[in-house]
C-alpha cells in the first residue's frame, strides 16, 4: 500500500474495532500443527492471522563448526530466515541485520526452557522459515520453535510462549498485525514460561507511559497464557494421531 494512502488509513473504527475485526484484546486466529517435517528430529508449523512460520529441529548433533561446541552444555544454534515471498516487497534471500537480531532473540527467549547441560558438546540447530509474514513474527516463531524442540524429545522445563502487545491509535491492543505495528504508537512482545511464570523475552519499540507499560505487559502476557493452551493441544494432537495410527 502506498505510504501516503496508509497514513490515511484508521486503524480503529468508531465501535473501538481493529482493521481486521478485533476487540483491542483479541488474538488473531491460531493454528498450530507439530510434527510436519519427516526429516527433521522435530517440527512445528504456525499460523497466526495472516503470519505462516514453520521450523526444523536437527540434533542434539555434532556441533560444526567443531570449535563452537561446549564442554558443558549442548549449543543452541538459531536461524530466522524470511523467505523472498514473504512480504510484499521483494525480500533479499541474504540473511539481514533484522534476521541476524531475531535469530540471537529467538534463542535467548529459548535457552532458558532447555536443559541443555543433558547434551555436552552437541548441538541443537533450528531453523525457523517465515513463509508469509504479517507483524508478530518473532512471537509466533518463539512459540511454534518451542514446540518444534518438544517434538524433537529435548527436554525442557516449560514451552515457552510469546505474544506482542502495544498502542495503536491511544489504544492498548493485543497482538498486532504488520499494518497496527507500523503505524501505531508502540511494540511489545513478550515471551513467557507459564508453569514457570517467568519472562524470557521483553522488547518494546516505540513510547507508551509507566501505567501503560504495565498494562501492556499484562495484557501480552494473558495473550500467552491463552496461546499456551493452544499449544499444549497442538503437541497433544500429535500424540493422539500416532495413538490412532498404531491402533489401525
Ligand atoms: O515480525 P516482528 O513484529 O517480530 O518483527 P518486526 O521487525 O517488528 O517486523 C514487523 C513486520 O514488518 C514483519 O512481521 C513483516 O510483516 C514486516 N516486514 C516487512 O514487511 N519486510 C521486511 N523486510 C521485514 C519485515
Amino acid at each position: 500500500m502506498p505510504a501516503k494512502a496508509q497514513e490515511k488509513q484508521k486503524l480503529i473504527d468508531k465501535e473501538g474495532k481493529r482493521i481486521d475485526g478485533r476487540n483491542p484484546d483479541e488474538l488473531r486466529p491460531i493454528k498450530i500443527e507439530v510434527g510436519v517435517l519427516s526429516n527433521a528430529d522435530g517440527s512445528a508449523y504456525i499460523e497466526q492471522g495472516k503470519c505462516k512460520i514453520l521450523a526444523g529441529v536437527y540434533g542434539p548433533r555434532e556441533t560444526h563448526p567443531k570449535h563452537l561446541a561446549l564442554p558443558d552444555r549442548a549449543l543452541l544454534q538459531c536461524r530466522y530466515h524470511m523467505a523472498p515471498f514473504s512480504v510484499e516487497e521483494r525480500k533479499s534471500p541474504a540473511p539481514s541485520r533484522r534476521e541476524i537480531e531475531l535469530s540471537k532473540v529467538i534463542r535467548e527467549a529459548l535457552e532458558p526452557a532447555v536443559f541443555l547441560e543433558y547434551y555436552p558438546r552437541t548441538s541443537i540447530d533450528l531453523f525457523i522459515e517465515v513463509l508469509q509474514a504479517d507483524g508478530g513474527t518473532r512471537g509466533a516463531a518463539i512459540t511454534m520453535a518451542s514446540l518444534a524442540l518438544a517434538d524433537a524429545g529435548i527436554p525442557m522445563k516449560d514451552l515457552v510462549v510469546a505474544c506482542a502487545a502495544g498502542k495503536v491509535e491511544g489504544k492498548l491492543v493485543l497482538d498486532l498485525s504488520d499494518a497496527e505495528d507500523k503505524l501505531g504508537e508502540a511494540d511489545l512482545p513478550v515471551a513467557y514460561m507459564p508453569t514457570i511464570d517467568a519472562v524470557t523475552l521483553l522488547q518494546m519499540d516505540g513510547n507508551l507511559t509507566l501505567e501503560e507499560f504495565e498494562q501492556t505487559v499484562n495484557m501480552a502476557l494473558n495473550g500467552c497464557k491463552q496461546i499456551y493452551k493452544i499449544q499444549k493441544e497442538a503437541l497433544k494432537a500429535k500424540y493422539v494421531a500416532l495413538k490412532e495410527v498404531a491402533e489401525e
